[in-house]
């Protein structure tokens, strides 16, 4: 299990999305599908996507009382997506209803990472905003391994707290990880960034690229680059 390229497909709609699918001729990228291309082209696309035979992680990031989430994971679940998430901060029953709802009739179910704490936030605002007094390294942690007590599957999380997850968690708790630039490639928004081959050392098991890929010249051949750099 584990060591892919997950493609951010950050696109405002379908025909955006299918038309950079289409420039794969034929290969079949495993794929994230977002907040603003699932709101703007509801769970169809993702049932498209899934039969031109992609893998799909539905990034949705569920956050409500245990009832609503375990419903709304069975929900997903029936679109047959490969990988979906949540915030570790709806506390460890809201997780453990989670996986109830994900589990489909046969005993099977897509992958449950959990978000700990969003990147954007700073260990200052945590303090004064969310009276969370913990330091940011040890508040990751700690909801990491609720996440694990709850029976996820694994974090999302920066490639450089892979090695810290594996250590806390063993190394079959997944850790998918955005902030990953291909060598020479825009940084854009991201801070703390690595390359696929950084990421691969550093133990992430998935990695997520969207832009230097969606907006490349050639997004198959950058794709293949982080393919051959993190996975061969
Ligand atoms: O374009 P870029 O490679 O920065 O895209 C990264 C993707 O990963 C985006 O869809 C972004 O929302 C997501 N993400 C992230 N950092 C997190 C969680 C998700 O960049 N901590």
């Amino acid at each position: 299990m584990g060591k892919d390229v997950i493609i951010a497909l950050d696109f405002p709609g379908q025909e955006q999305t299918l038309a950079f699918l289409d420039r794969f001729a034929g290969r079949k990228p495993y794929v994230k599908i977002g907040m603003e291309l699932f709101y703007a082209a509801g769970p169809d696309i993702v049932r498209q996507v899934k039969a031109r035979g992609h893998q799909v992680f539905l990034d949705l990031k569920l956050h409500d009382i245990p009832n609503t989430v375990r419903r709304a994971m069975a929900s997903l679940s029936a679109l047959d997506v490969d990988m979906c998430n949540l915030h570790a901060a709806g506390t460890v029953a809201m997780m453990e209803a989670a996986l109830e709802g994900l589990t489909r009739p046969d005993g099977t179910r897509p992958l449950l990472l959990a978000v700990t704490q969003l990147t954007s936030t700073s260990e200052e605002r945590m303090r004064d905003e969310l009276w969370i007094d913990h330091p940011m390294d040890e508040t990751v942690l700690h909801y990491t391994e609720l996440a694990k007590r709850a029976g996820l599957d694994g974090v999302v999380c920066s490639p450089l707290e892979a090695g810290k997850v594996h250590q806390r968690c063993g190394s079959g708790f997944l850790t998918v990880t955005p902030g990953v630039r291909p060598v020479g490639g825009d940084v854009g928004d991201q801070v703390r960034v690595t390359t696929p081959a950084g990421a691969k050392a550093l133990g992430s098991d998935y990695i997520v690229v969207g832009r230097p890929i969606t907006q490349a010249e050639d997004p198959a051949a950058v794709w293949q680059r982080c393919v051959d750099d993190f996975v061969d």
